[in-house]
């Protein structure tokens, strides 16, 4: 199971999202570790109540290096693969991005990259436009400008709020947060350029399948040369083995 390390400054409601996902067993993924930088964060609450590890690392008055590689070192010891910030208030360094290159991941609440920053329900809601939604993207330096994975649209109702329409974007980071993950946990992220795409889509077929498996388009096997793509894993690799037995834990 693709092992996750997640990152929460607050409510933590998009964590419960995944907790729930792999309750219901539709995440090939766990939880292994739950890192926030706000001791009075809800999140730490749902995770704990879920059994799950939570490691509170304060950023307050402190250089962001340091407060970094204390991060990097409880991720590192316990595995981690994919880094999921789910409303983690802080940016991170070249040096965080570089050392888990392609494998942190960002929900953001728009349609990037309309709207990135602080605030982006209200931004879209103040600039009057007609569909909004939520964004799922790899992290890279920049503020919210990484490769997009996975995008939920929501339209904008009469009569909405920023609340209400907050409220249904909520709603959909809760289904994207999820599948982005599933898409991890699948070794199905290939990252070209800015392009990302689930593929191929064998896993329409039902079967987790090895690597070797799958011819690769020339351009695709380039990228893969250049450690663009990340690897099928070995966990998922079993051709015989049906979506439904794919979950050792039971
Ligand atoms: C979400 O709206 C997310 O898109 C943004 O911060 C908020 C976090 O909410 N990055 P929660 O802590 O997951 O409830």
């Amino acid at each position: 199971m693709l092992a996750v390390g997640v990152l929460i400054s607050g409510r933590g409601s998009n964590l419960q999202a995944i907790i729930d996902a792999c309750a219901r067993k539709e995440l090939f993924a766990r939880v292994a570790v739950v890192i926030s930088n706000k001791s009075d964060a809800f999140g730490l609450e749902r995770a704990r109540k879920a059994g799950i590890e939570t490691v509170i690392i304060n950023s307050k008055d402190r250089q962001r290096i340091d407060f970094e590689k204390d991060m990097i070192e409880v991720l590192d010891a316990r595995g981690v693969e994919l880094v999921v910030l789910a409303g983690f208030m802080r940016v991170l360094s070249t040096y965080f991005i570089r050392k888990y290159k392609n494998r942190i991941i960002n929900i953001h609440p728009a349609l990037l990259p309309s709207f990135p920053g602080e605030d982006a329900q209200k931004q879209a809601f103040d600039y009057g436009v007609k569909v909004t939604g939520c964004t799922v993207h790899l992290v890279d330096e920049g503020v919210d400008t990484g490769p997009i994975v996975v995008q939920i649209p929501v339209e904008c109702q009469e009569g909405d709020t920023v609340e209400t329409l907050a409220a249904r974007i909520l709603e959909q980071e809760h289904k994207a947060l999820p599948r982005a993950i599933q898409y991890f946990a699948e070794g199905r992220v290939q990252v070209d350029g800015r392009r990302t795409g689930p593929f191929p889509a064998h896993h329409d077929a039902g079967l987790f399948l090895q690597e070797k498996d799958i011819t690769f388009p020339e351009n695709v096997q380039a990228a893969k040369d250049e450690g663009n793509i990340i690897p099928f894993r070995e966990e998922a690799a079993d051709p015989e083995l049906p979506v439904a037995d794919a979950y050792p834990d039971g």
